[in-house]
């Protein structure tokens, strides 16, 4: 398959479209992006990686975090897990409270801001350093010593960031959190403010293309079972409200993030990033999700 003449091609028809979406604007330290910013990057599991547009730009990868937490925290708990945090989609928008009280603070799944603070607290009770550790395995999947969070963007959420902070106290009062509300956090702004290029974002994605193995080094970094598994909650719970519309068009397990990054895999085929600040209704980048429905398209490939 040709995917870098592919690619060549959609990024050529995508970078001048219409797009009337907006840049993120609840987080200050985010809403100065330049909106035109579009970037794309390939890992082909084959061997190939190619990249075009800004792909070698730094920024900030936000929800896209929560799949790696939840690598680490399913790889150290396995099916305790899921008594915590559920596998469902919510068909509600990311930072939704309402459901959370009928559902007995069992967040709906870990891509929802609710399900993410668990994930972060599970995180916060088994490692010694949870920013440290967290941030040793990012650079460790992408190969890059060179990722790290950034401090305006965590603080600036700290700042401006009511509804996790009412979700973290809610889910503390509701019994579901082990650790102090604060303390959970704070760890979660630090992994939403990670900032990563598309190739290194690609890349650390990789392994969840390769039956959980990590291309760069060999090393396993979840079984063939649990990669299944985080894959099936991608494709189900990815794009929030908006799961059901991502896998009706373009149909492959994917992640979003409201700095306008769109992680994607494709089973043993390859994995893919791409950036493009500007937002759809739901909090998806709108030419992500365009770029991604013609990318399955033209290849004539996806996982159904
Ligand atoms: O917690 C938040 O609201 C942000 N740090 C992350 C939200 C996000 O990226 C949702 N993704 N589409």
């Amino acid at each position: 398959m040709e995917y870098e003449k592919i690619i060549q091609i959609l990024y050529t028809e995508l970078r001048d479209i219409e797009d009337n979406g907006q840049v993120v604007n609840y987080i200050p330290e985010l809403a100065d992006i330049s909106p035109d910013k579009f970037g794309i990057a390939i890992c082909c599991i084959a061997g190939e990686d190619f990249g075009i547009g800004d792909y070698q730009e730094k920024f900030s990868i936000q929800s896209i975090t929560k799949v790696l937490t939840l690598c680490i925290a399913y790889e150290k708990l396995g099916e305790e897990l899921w008594k915590r945090v559920d596998v469902e989609p919510s068909g509600t928008p990311f930072n939704s409270l309402v459901q959370l009280e009928t559902d007995d603070g069992i967040p709906r799944n870990p891509f929802i801001n609710a399900g993410a603070l668990v994930v972060a607290d599970t995180l916060i009770s088994i490692l010694e350093n949870p920013k440290e550790e967290f941030l040793s395995f990012v650079r460790r999947l992408a190969g890059q010593e060179s990722i790290n969070y950034s401090e305006e963007i965590a603080l600036s959420e700290k700042k401006h960031g009511f509804r996790n902070i009412a979700l973290g106290n809610y889910l503390k009062a509701l019994g579901n959190l082990n650790n102090d509300p604060d303390e959970v956090l704070d760890f979660y702004f630090h992994q939403c403010s990670l900032e990563m290029t598309c190739s290194e974002l690609a890349k650390a994605f990789q392994f969840l293309a390769n039956v959980g193995v990590n291309p760069i080094d060999g090393v396993s970094i979840l079984d063939k079972s649990k990669c299944k598994r985080i894959n099936a909650i991608m494709q189900t719970c990815g794009f929030y409200d908006e799961s059901g519309e991502f896998a009706f068009r373009v149909g492959l397990p994917g992640k979003s993030g409201v700095g306008g990054g769109i992680a994607a895999i494709h089973p043993g085929h390859y994995s893919v990033a791409v950036w493009s600040p500007r937002l759809n209704l739901q909090g998806n980048s709108f030419k992500g999700m365009n770029f991604l429905e013609r990318l399955t398209t033209m290849t004539e490939e996806s996982i159904f």
